[in-house]
């Protein structure tokens, strides 16, 4: 039997000073992980790393046709952190999440999940891997059209040959709305409820790390200020590890940081931003790449 590597967060350094209340998010003690603070922790950079790109590199496609979709992208995600990333279209960021949940090969550079090296694993490792431990809504959905809303819900499980707790999936689905039309076939479901669906699959499993790619760009404001609030909810209450991709900055404020990709590469981030600071920034942005 195959064991799967565990997501060992990468340690922090210890703490030399007790933590204290403070706004200086490089304060040791900040919002220790697995300590929920009220209200909007900031994330603290000295905290465990649960997901690391190191200069992954990225083309499709060959010759004349080539297309260097990350370019040296590098970037630390913490955890029990809400990270979004942001940047123009066709900046790398869908290719970014998919290479750091192991979905997409990469030409050169590494893929940590914790202290596990993705490039180490054999196929299969990392597509069980992926199963146990990640959560990932696609851009596209990538819903079962020949299952009901409920069973693509509950599709990682029937996957792994288990169930979803009811209480969970009750929370979901409430959280989400889709109540009513958990028997409905993708088909039959209008692009937001695919998208809520989609939602739901990638959170059933409880999953450490969760990658969401703009999940909320088919939702009306309502439904999308719900499913950020509970993301958000879930980093602060769960421990969870959330990457969102977003191209909304009021969705990015919810983050606890936000990391910007121009030409597949990281080139700034913000801690603990506002959709004013967001825009602000993506402007400057805009200015330096396209000046
Ligand atoms: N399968 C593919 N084959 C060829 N080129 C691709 C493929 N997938 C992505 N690309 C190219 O790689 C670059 C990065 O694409 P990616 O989908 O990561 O961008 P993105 O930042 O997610 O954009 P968007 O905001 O539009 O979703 C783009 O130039 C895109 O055309
Ligand atoms: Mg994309």
């Amino acid at each position: 039997m195959t064991t799967i590597p565990a997501i060992t967060p990468i340690p922090a350094p210890e703490p030399t000073t007790p933590g204290r209340a403070t706004t200086d998010h490089t304060a040791p003690g900040h919002a220790a992980p697995g300590h929920a603070a009220p209200g909007h922790a900031a994330p603290d950079p000295t905290g465990p790393i649960a997901a690391r790109a190191v200069d992954v590199v990225k083309t499709y496609g060959r010759g004349e046709a080539a297309v260097r979709a990350l370019d040296g992208a590098s970037v630390d995600i913490q955890r029990g952190r809400f990270t979004a990333v942001m940047g123009p279209s066709g900046s790398g960021k869908s290719t970014l999440v998919h290479a750091l949940a192991g979905l997409d090969s990469i030409d050169s550079g590494q893929i940590l999940l914790g202290d596990t090296d993705l490039g180490a694993l054999s196929e299969r490792d990392r597509t069980l891997l992926r199963r146990e431990r990640l959560g990932f809504v696609f851009q596209a959905f990538n819903l079962i059209p020949a299952l009901t809303a409920e069973e693509n819900l509950a599709l990682p499980l029937t996957l792994a040959g288990t169930r979803p707790d009811p209480v969970w999936q009750a929370e979901l689905v409430q959280m989400l709305g889709l109540g009513a039309r958990l028997r409905h076939r993708p088909a039959e479901l209008s692009g937001g409820q695919q998208q809520r669906v989609a939602v739901g699959r990638a959170l059933i499993a409880r999953p450490e790390l969760v990658f969401a790619d703009e999940p909320t760009g088919n939702l009306d404001s309502r439904a999308g200020a719900a499913l950020l609030t509970f993301l958000r909810d879930a980093t602060r209450s769960l421990d969870q590890t959330i990457v969102m991709v977003t191209h909304d900055p009021g969705a990015a404020s919810y983050a606890d940081r936000v990391v910007f990709l121009a030409d597949g590469r990281i080139v700034d981030e913000q801690v603990d931003p506002t959709a004013e600071s967001v825009l602000s920034h993506l402007a400057r942005l805009d200015a330096q790449v396209g000046g």
